[in-house]
């Protein structure tokens, strides 16, 4: 047990993600529960910055489990990458008489936090918390889960008026540079393909496809195309290339956009969120610091920042076999 963290300091940063706020409660609460004082820091690591400080207590978390977004706001900082600004950060850390942090966000959160625990040796300890699961180390991040559950419920909506009028829909959903919540909606939606950021599949490709499933009898088709994948331009370039090569569907095309990062959280994204808020606040009184609080195979681990922000292109094989035996 480390005898120096006596105030800790919690934030969020980057995209919201939903549970976020559960994973606050659980470090307030977590905080609480070991006797320590706990600070919220406003707008991220620009709050950090700003010195945006509140202090928080185990009721200040009330009700806040179940809300979408997050009670202390994000910001991504562009002031954070310099040196001048991580800095005024420390200073306002040490004025606070703060002695530890937990970073709640994704990579570029992670990023950021690394450095600074290189320059300032300060102690932080990050949570996950992003739809895009994008996150190495953990097979869970805090959101992820929900905005499945949204893209699922959207698709199936647009799934009604896709077969009503014999329409081919291209969805793109979020994921700049993982295809995780393309390849999992897309299977738990039932869609025709799945286009993702780690796979090109080529339009040519593409097209056949549609067509040879056209042929097999079907009467609509949904493509889900995540926001990063490489085949066209964009979605729109790639719905005009469908229109000129594909006769059999008229093409439409929903960008579901940011619903999928708001709304109540998942009850898993509640449990895992809780489990990581009082994991994270567990191991930086375990003297524990440069690290992610994550999850594997149901147990809560620790990953080096270092490992965490590496960034894994890696796709489940056995997904992309699922989702090609099951659409056919
Ligand atoms: O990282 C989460 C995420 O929602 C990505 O999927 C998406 O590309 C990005 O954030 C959008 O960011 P912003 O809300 O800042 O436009």
């Amino acid at each position: 047990m480390s005898e120096m963290i006596k105030r800790i300091a919690v934030l969020t940063s980057g995209g919201d993600a939903p549970g976020m706020n559960a994973a606050i409660r659980a470090v307030v609460r977590a905080s609480s529960y070991h006797e320590l004082e706990c600070v919220g820091v406003f707008r991220g690591l620009q709050g950090l910055i700003e010195g945006d400080f509140k202090e928080l207590g185990p009721r200040s978390v009330k009700n806040i489990i179940n809300r979408g977004g997050t009670v202390l706001k994000s910001a991504r900082s562009k002031e954070f990458r310099t040196k001048a600004g991580r800095q005024v950060a420390y200073d306002n850390l040490k004025d606070a008489k703060i002695d530890a942090l937990v970073v709640i966000g994704g990579d570029g959160t992670f990023t950021g936090s690394k450095v600074f625990n290189d320059e300032f040796n300060f102690p932080i300890v990050g949570i996950p918390g992003t739809i895009d699961n994008d996150i190495n180390g953990t097979d869970y991040t805090i959101g992820y889960d929900t905005a499945l559950n949204t893209v699922v419920e959207a698709i199936d909506k647009i799934r009604d008026t896709a077969n009503s009028h014999n329409r081919l829909f291209l969805i793109e959903v979020m994921g700049r540079d993982a295809g995780d919540i393309a390849l999992n909606a897309g299977i738990g939606a039932g869609a025709e393909e799945i286009l993702i950021p780690e796979q090109d599949m080529g339009k040519d490709r593409l097209v056949t496809s549609l067509k040879r499933s056209k042929k097999s009898g079907k009467s609509s088709s949904i493509v889900v195309v995540a926001e990063g994948d490489q085949i066209g331009k964009n979605i729109i370039e790639l719905a005009d290339y469908i229109r000129q090569n594909l006769d059999e569907y008229e093409v439409k095309v929903t960008v579901l956009g940011h619903i999928q990062r708001g709304g109540s959280p998942s009850c898993y994204d509640r449990v895992l969120a809780s489990r990581l808020g009082v994991g994270a606040v567990d191991a930086l009184l375990d003297g524990k610091r440069d690290i992610m609080v994550g999850i594997a195979c149901s147990k809560i681990v620790q990953v080096p920042f270092a490992e965490a922000i590496k960034g894994s292109n890696e796709i489940d094989l056995d997904l992309i076999r699922v989702a090609d035996i099951t659409s056919v």
